[in-house]
């Protein structure tokens, strides 16, 4: 089995073990989580989420909004069955890379999955979450250069591009940064309460 393989199997393939690995090897993932609930600009209606695993995000997204409806696109199906069996309904076994679930969606949010995409997969997805969504968020873990790594990272199955370059891509900005983990947000047509604030 390679690396690759390994690394799949670990977080991706094993829903019931992946809660204990993903601390383990990111000791910031639940403030990462509560940086990323904090950054959505509004209190969203339909929300699609990208590579909700083990709907860690999923459940503090519905915690903090408990009127949100949310559908989520994962790519691995033992996450897909695993969130079903636990009772989440709209969830659909995809790709980023394929075409979306049709929007339009007042928020896109995506922890720790977007870096599974190359620069040019990122930027052909922000373009495409553009037309379809109010605002995205992103939580991940980005090029923070060497001396900022604390994931680790496998290759050809990890591509973190850096959080201002994605930031320029979607349209945003970076709101939150610690080591090798940042979180992005772009507001694209904010709601009227909304503008009044900004
Ligand atoms: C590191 S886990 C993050 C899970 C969850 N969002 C969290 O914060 O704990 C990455 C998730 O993204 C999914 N994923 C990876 N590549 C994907 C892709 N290209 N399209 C859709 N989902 C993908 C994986 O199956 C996995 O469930």
């Amino acid at each position: 089995m390679s690396p690759a393989d390994e690394q799949r199997g670990q977080f991706h393939f094993t829903p019931d073990t992946y809660a204990e690995m993903i601390r383990a090897d990111i000791p910031l993932y639940d403030e990462l989580q509560r940086r990323t609930i904090d950054a959505i600009p509004f209190a969203p209606d339909r929300v699609l989420e990208l590579g909700f695993g083990t709907a860690e995000t999923t459940q503090r997204l519905l915690d903090r909004f408990p009127q949100t409806r949310i559908t989520g696109l994962d790519s691995t199906p033992e996450m897909v069955f695993k969130a079903r069996q636990l009772g989440w309904e709209d969830l659909r076994l995809g790709r980023m890379e394929d075409p979306l679930p049709d929007g339009p969606w007042d928020l896109v949010i995506a922890v720790l999955s977007v870096h599974h995409l190359d620069a040019d997969g990122k930027r052909d997805l922000f373009r495409r979450v553009r037309t379809e969504a109010r605002a995205l968020v992103i939580g991940d873990v980005v090029d923070a250069g060497p001396e900022a790594r604390v994931a680790s990272l496998t290759e050809g199955f990890d591509f973190p591009s850096s959080a201002a370059d994605q930031a320029e891509w979607c349209g945003g900005e970076v709101v939150w940064e610690a080591d090798d983990l940042a979180v992005i947000r772009a507001v694209y047509d904010a709601q009227p309460e909304e503008r009044g604030a900004r």
